[in-house]
């Protein structure tokens, strides 16, 4: 018998760069805490949308346009996305995939952030700034889970590739990719102090 694993759902980890990391995610940090400060349009839409937290999401979404440094983070994730898209067989010829949004993400103890995808993108990911231990993953779901309405429960040692959920862990300087119908959230951070995260979205049109 053969079995053959058909139409994978293929996620894609990796460091952001090989050494400096450090020096960069300070100064991301760094211009991450005065956002949060002078921001009182998303401190206004995170209390009412991210309680507890605080993102950008909804009014400084574009941060690759307003800051060198994450001008700079945006130039390593195309890398990093160039490499995805040759993985998934994508034929970017007639045009490249190109940066949408970029925005910040804070969240202190407590604080998650429920499933969800990000309609009108290509691929999506997360680069990790500051990581506590503790601090939660990304949990992605099957995205078949709908159509396994009759199925009976797996196995409990169930490797990866099977689980309904899988999380990928969150670790600073790393950053993950997939794409953007694949659904996820983050759950309640568990770590003491604040996990600290740059969610962004690449589209071909
Ligand atoms: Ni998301």
């Amino acid at each position: 018998m053969a079995l053959h694993t058909l139409f994978p759902t293929r996620v894609y980890t990796a460091p952001l760069r090989a050494q400096g990391v450090t020096a960069f995610n300070d100064k991301l940090i760094n211009e991450i805490n005065h956002l949060r400060e002078d921001d009182r349009a998303g401190q206004i839409w995170s209390k009412a949308h991210y309680p507890g937290g605080y993102t950008s999401y909804a009014s400084a979404s574009r941060m690759q346009s307003c800051s060198p440094t994450f001008a700079a983070l945006e130039a390593k994730l195309t890398q990093h996305i160039r490499a995805y898209a040759k993985a998934l067989a994508f034929d970017l010829k007639a045009r490249p995939l190109t940066m949408t949004d970029c925005w910040v993400n804070v969240m202190p103890p407590g604080v998650a952030h429920s499933l969800h995808l990000h309609p009108l993108s290509t691929f999506s990911g997360t680069y990790y700034v500051k990581t506590p231990a503790r601090a939660s993953g990304l949990k992605l779901e099957d995205p078949r889970l709908d159509r396994f309405m009759a199925a009976p429960p797996r196995a409990m040692d169930q490797r990866s590739d099977q689980a309904p959920w899988v999380v990928m862990p969150a670790k600073a300087g790393h950053l993950i990719l997939f794409e953007s119908w694949l659904r996820h959230e983050v759950t309640a951070n568990t770590a003491r102090t604040e996990r600290v995260s740059i969610s962004f979205n690449y589209s071909w049109f």
